[in-house]
């Protein structure tokens, strides 16, 4: 098994706002001593309550922010000690698709420039030939090239917004929440999509939802977050079928009841 990423003791305090007059309020540590570690192929799926940590997590491995302690190893090399040509090269290799394809689409732009976008940024060459071949990848017609993406239903959207985020032949994607504004037979198809590409190219996906059912369809491994703590990380069918943490049996003890009930 090949470690693509590798978190070590990571550790994230947003500082509230602090509001005019006001005593300022105690720093709240989000992510405590996070340790996490994904293998070449693998879908991971974090899963865990609204406001656990999981998009923030996402975030300092995006390097979108900046966590106070620890490590984050890609390939073994620390992304918070890059330098700025080292991250500019991290962005092609790891990519983000977000639960609003609206995010990562602009309304403005043909679906031709958004896909090219990533490509100029990066000097690529070849462009067009990349762009002809993703787009097919994701099962979206060539005549897309030339629309906006109000002209797309919510699904198309979502396959415009992975092919962006693949055009530049990532090793990662994080997916957050990628499909909870779809409709359930929508989501199956983006699912079983996201399933395809891992196969044909390789990819390594960190997923995050709510949805377990959908997760241990999806999933490798899960981990479970609690209030800023990795407090469960296994084999999807051994997480299921032997939860160990009180909190994880909790969760799972939910969707049990929501099933039957
Ligand atoms: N920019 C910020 N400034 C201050 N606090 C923040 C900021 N972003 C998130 N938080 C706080 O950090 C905690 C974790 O938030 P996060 O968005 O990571 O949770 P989440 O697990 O992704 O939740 P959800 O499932 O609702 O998306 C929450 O208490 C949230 O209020
Ligand atoms: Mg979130």
């Amino acid at each position: 098994m090949e470690s693509v990423l590798k978190i070590i003791n990571l550790e994230k305090t947003y500082k509230e706002e602090q509001a005019f007059l006001q005593k300022a309020k105690k720093p709240h540590l989000v992510l405590k001593n996070i340790n996490l570690e994904i293998n070449k192929g693998e879908i991971v799926s974090l899963a865990g309550e609204s406001g656990c940590g999981k998009t923030t997590l996402a975030n300092c491995i995006l390097k979108l922010i900046t966590p106070e302690k620890g490590e984050i190893l890609f390939r073994g090399e620390n992304i918070l000690e890059y330098n700025k040509a080292q991250t500019f090269e991290y962005r092609k290799k790891i990519q983000m698709v977000f639960q609003n394809p609206y995010s990562s689409l602009n309304p403005k732009m043909k679906i031709y420039d958004t896909l090219a976008e990533p490509l100029i940024i990066h000097k690529e060459k070849n462009r067009e030939d990349k762009i002809r071949e993703i787009i097919e990848m994701v099962g979206i017609s060539e005549d897309a090239l030339k629309k906006y993406p109000h002209e797309f239903s919510g699904g198309q959207r979502q396959r415009i917004a992975i092919a962006r985020a693949l055009i530049l032949k990532p090793e990662i994607i994080v997916a957050d929440e990628p499909v909870s504004a779809l409709d359930v037979s929508i989501c199956a198809q983006i699912i079983n999509l996201l399933l395809e590409l891992r196969e044909k190219l390789n990819l390594t996906i960190l997923f995050i939802s709510h949805d377990l059912n959908l997760i241990r369809y999806l999933s490798d491994k899960i981990a479970i977050m609690n209030n800023g703590e990795i407090v469960e990380y296994k084999d999807t069918e051994s997480l299921f079928n032997n939860p160990e943490n009180d909190y994880t049996k909790l969760l799972l003890s939910s969707i049990r009841t929501i099933k039957t009930g």
